[in-house]
């Protein structure tokens, strides 16, 4: 239960003929370029159904595994060698050396790649060994295929695919027979952070717990990990989640110093500043080494209000300190404060120099802005978690009107992400409303947003309008050469689906 699994044939997929003609394709390449392939991983990408931009501050979100994935398929070099080749011919092969001496891996992150990703995994996976099996830690070279079918850039966790992906395939190569759900997690977690973008850990969690038919509720404090829970019956017709990507890439990596980065930043001194004008000290736990909206609210409630400490568990007591928290931030931030705090501004409310906050909130991760929009980052972050929480209650009781309930929770989702977290578009505001026009109960961006993709709800017997709607009325009118197989491909409907593992064939 608790391991990674080690699948003995392809059923795991829900078109396993399907998935064995991919594999065959995999395998011939590979024996074409580096003779018999020994070892093979995959890790699947993830829909976050709601809870975005909340997983930095530690507040659960609710995702799952989806079906498209990357497989990798490799054997030892007998040096140092890595040769990696990808399937996709957007990507160039390439090969670079591990280092000597069984050092660990470095990345020049300054030079974009696609092998960055792949780097990125190996190098938490030598750490890993190092630390807990010197005995397997006089790296060898690996030959690599991959094969991915997320869609870059579409906001599906393409890259925590690729690095999950290549963490496990890594371990395993080297010797590594099993490893937990949880350490491939807590080492994975970090992976992107080498390549210079202060992800939260959500992708990894889902990429690694995603399970078939089970979405799942990830926690982050005290532990990491992700607990598996069933959507209910709907009657008369089945729920179902559609993706639709909007093909307008999202590249994390690249804007990171003026969105995903920089809200990461914005969260912790929204924290640090909330905490000191109510006295309180934070635990210094995040990403940066700074307190965090969770950790300022909970601190609140326990010391301020003599509440039960919460345990991220109980519904009702959650609702109620995320609505504590919504509040503190209407009445902690002045009026002035709401555009907005200059990097002087935001220093002198935590007493410090200009110097001082750089060093302690800027140093990390490169952040390029005007203005810290404090008040507003804060406030989806309450408000998404609240989110979150509603659909866990609605989940625990279902109503008659689940679906319309749903929907709308989702549907105040991609609002904040339009007022407060600034990372929807004028894509993904144009799919949202054309689908909640055509049968969709619920639509919104998901994952990091600023492109990529939006999760909808609907039913069995509403998808295919749904589907035209889109196909029509955003996708062939913006895109007028679309073909068939990219619009099959931009358009998904998805269940939830099995997590990352080896398979041996
Ligand atoms: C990206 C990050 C995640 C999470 C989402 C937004 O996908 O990798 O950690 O923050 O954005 O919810």
């Amino acid at each position: 239960m608790g391991d990674i699994p080690i699948y003995k044939d392809l059923s795991f997929y829900p078109n396993s003929d399907k998935a064995k003609t991919r594999f065959d394709h995999i395998f011939g390449k590979f024996k074409q370029s580096f003779g018999d392939y020994e070892f093979i991983a995959r890790a699947p990408g993830r829909v976050n159904l709601i809870g975005d931009h909340i997983d930095c501050s530690y507040f659960s979100s609710l995702p799952m595994a989806i079906e498209t994935d990357v497989v990798a398929v490799a054997n030892l070099t007998s040096d140092l060698s890595v040769n990696l080749i990808n399937l996709d011919s957007k990507y160039e092969p390439t090969s670079f050396q591990l280092p000597e001496n069984n050092e660990i891996l470095t990345i020049d992150k300054s030079i974009f790649s696609w092998a960055n990703y792949v780097k990125c995994g190996f190098l938490v996976a030598q750490k890993y060994l190092k630390e807990n099996h010197p005995e397997l830690s006089d790296f060898k070279g690996v030959n690599v295929v991959f094969d991915g079918t997320v869609p870059t850039g579409g906001g599906l966790s393409s890259s925590a695919a690729i690095s999950v992906c290549s963490a496990l395939l890594f371990l395993r190569s080297q010797g590594l027979k099993e490893i937990t759900k949880k350490d491939l997690t807590a080492i994975t977690v970090v992976s992107e952070h080498y390549l210079g973008v202060n992800t939260g850990g959500m992708d990894q969690c889902a990429s690694i717990y995603g399970e078939f038919g089970k979405a799942l509720l990830v926690h982050y404090k005290p532990n990491l990990y992700g607990e598996l829970f069933s959507f209910p019956k709907i009657q008369p017709h089945d729920m179902v989640l559609l993706i639709s990507n909007t093909l307008v890439e999202a590249n994390k990596f690249e804007t990171a110093p003026i969105n995903y980065n920089l809200r990461v930043v914005e969260f912790a001194v929204a924290s640090e500043i909330l905490a000191k004008r109510c006295d309180l000290t934070l635990v210094q736990d995040s990403n940066l080494n700074t307190g965090t909206l969770k950790g300022f609210v909970d601190n609140y409630c326990e010391q301020k209000l003599g509440w039960d400490h919460w345990d991220g568990h109980n519904i009702e007591q959650g609702i109620k300190l995320l609505n504590k928290g919504l509040e503190l931030v209407e009445t902690l931030f002045t009026d002035e404060e709401k555009d907005g705090l200059t990097t002087e501004q935001a220093a002198k409310a935590l007493d410090l120099s200009v110097d001082q906050f750089t060093e302690r909130f800027l140093q990390k991760f490169h952040v390029r802005y005007e203005k810290l929009k404090l008040y507003k980052r804060s406030k989806h972050v309450f408000y998404d978690s609240l989110n979150v929480f509603k659909v866990l209650k609605l989940l625990s009781a279902p109503s008659d009107d689940f679906l319309t309930d749903l929907g709308s929770i989702m549907n105040d989702s991609q609002q904040t992400s339009i007022e407060n977290i600034e990372n929807s578009t004028n894509e993904i505001n144009d799919v949202c409303k054309i689908a909640l026009a055509n049968g969709s109960y619920g639509s919104r961006v998901t994952g990091a947003g600023w492109g990529g993709s939006v999760v909808h709800v609907t039913t069995a017997d509403k998808i295919e309008g749904l589907y035209d709607a889109l196909k029509t009325q955003y996708y062939q009118k913006k895109f007028p050469n679309i073909t068939q197989d990219e619009l099959e491909a931009a358009l998904v409907i998805t269940q939830p689906s099995a997590g990352a593992s080896l398979v041996e064939l």
